[in-house]
């Protein structure tokens, strides 16, 4: 099987998928009209990608399937693929450690300051006065726009800060109660739920309404878009935490600007909808600009541990839709 890797993807990978007998061209440069040239004029049957814009023009008729080294598939023309029988696949609970610990580096830079702190000693300013006022973590309630594999991890970690977890997912509906005994087996939130209460909220802005700092953990689908809207923000207390590590279009951006402005939300993104494909770039988004504002580089599963995982679970695939046909993981299936 001839397979481009057109992203940035372990040698563990690429050793996996040599070892499982594939022929691998490995092409992280690629994007746009040349990932579509070298796809048609290379026979590839199967593409691995990051967040590499996947679009209709690079479905060739030799390509069989196109796995997303990662979780979310939004970059990906998933229709148009289905149309022309190409399987997606992704690897959804591989990176969710990774962006569980970012999500809590993100919180404590917003609480102590820390980027601030930093800039103001690099700049040989020492202000012990203004960086000493911190709230503090411990008891602060930490609410979960989606509580999947990484909306866990979450609250796992949250639980061993003091935090009680209040989440809100669509496959709980309107369900406004504490964790079952046999829901927190299942999730492995054993440990979790002896240390803090977590509950569930019926709806996102009930989440909101009840705590200080809202971590956003949902695909981007047409259903979520702008789902963080001026209601939602709306019931976060001033000075609250948004953290933002899905992607950029769940939140309303309109919104959140005046939510910064007027009730001084502080605010940690790595995602941002107008952010490059490429993995460097000019980015020129005035959001970053806010005081208040953190944001880092769409950096949320690039650990070196969450990419080895991701590696295998990718060569997983391929080899199981080589050996049967069917791609463990498909999102078109
Ligand atoms: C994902 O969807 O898996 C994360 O957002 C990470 O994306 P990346 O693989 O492009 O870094």
């Amino acid at each position: 099987m001839k397979v481009l890797v057109a992203d940035k993807f372990e040698k563990s990978g690429i050793d996996g998928l040599t070892g499982i007998g594939c022929e691998v061209m490995y092409r992280p440069e690629l994007s746009d009209q040349a990932l579509a040239e070298a796809i048609e004029s290379n026979g590839v049957q199967a593409l691995v990608v990051r967040s590499t814009k996947v679009t209709a023009a690079m479905l060739s008729s030799s390509l069989r399937m196109i796995v997303r080294a990662g979780a979310g598939v939004n970059t990906i023309d998933v229709k148009a693929a289905t149309a022309k029988g190409v399987v997606v696949a992704n690897c959804p609970g591989k990176n969710s450690i990774a962006v569980a610990e970012l999500v809590f580096g993100l919180i404590l830079a917003l609480d102590r300051r820390i980027p601030d702190n930093v800039a103001d000693l690099r700049a040989g300013k020492w202000n012990k006065k203004e960086y000493a006022k911190a709230r503090g973590l411990f008891g602060c309630p930490i609410g979960l726009l989606g509580f999947g594999s990484i909306g866990r991890e979450i609250a796992k970690r949250a639980a061993a800060f003091g935090m009680p977890v209040v989440a809100w997912d669509k496959i709980f509906g309107a369900e406004d109660r504490g964790l079952t005994a046999a829901e927190a087996r299942m999730f492995g939130l054993e440990i979790a739920v002896q240390q803090v209460p977590i509950t569930l909220a019926p709806s996102a802005e009930e989440v909101a309404a009840r705590v200080q700092i809202l971590s956003i953990h949902l695909p981007f689908a047409p259903d979520t878009k702008g789902l963080v809207n001026a209601a939602v923000l709306g019931q976060l207390g001033p000075g609250s935490y948004l953290i933002n590590t899905s992607r950029g279009e769940i939140v309303d951006q309109d919104a959140l600007r005046a939510a910064i402005r007027d009730r001084h939300l502080r605010v940690g993104l790595d995602v941002f909808a107008a952010e490059p494909s490429a993995a460097t770039g000019e980015f020129t988004d005035p959001i970053v600009q806010e005081a208040g504002v953190y944001g880092t580089h769409h950096i949320v599963a690039s650990t070196d541990q969450a990419q080895e995982a991701i590696a295998l679970e990718t060569v997983r695939i391929i080899k199981q839709f080589r050996e049967t046909g069917v791609a463990p993981n498909a999102v078109n299936a």
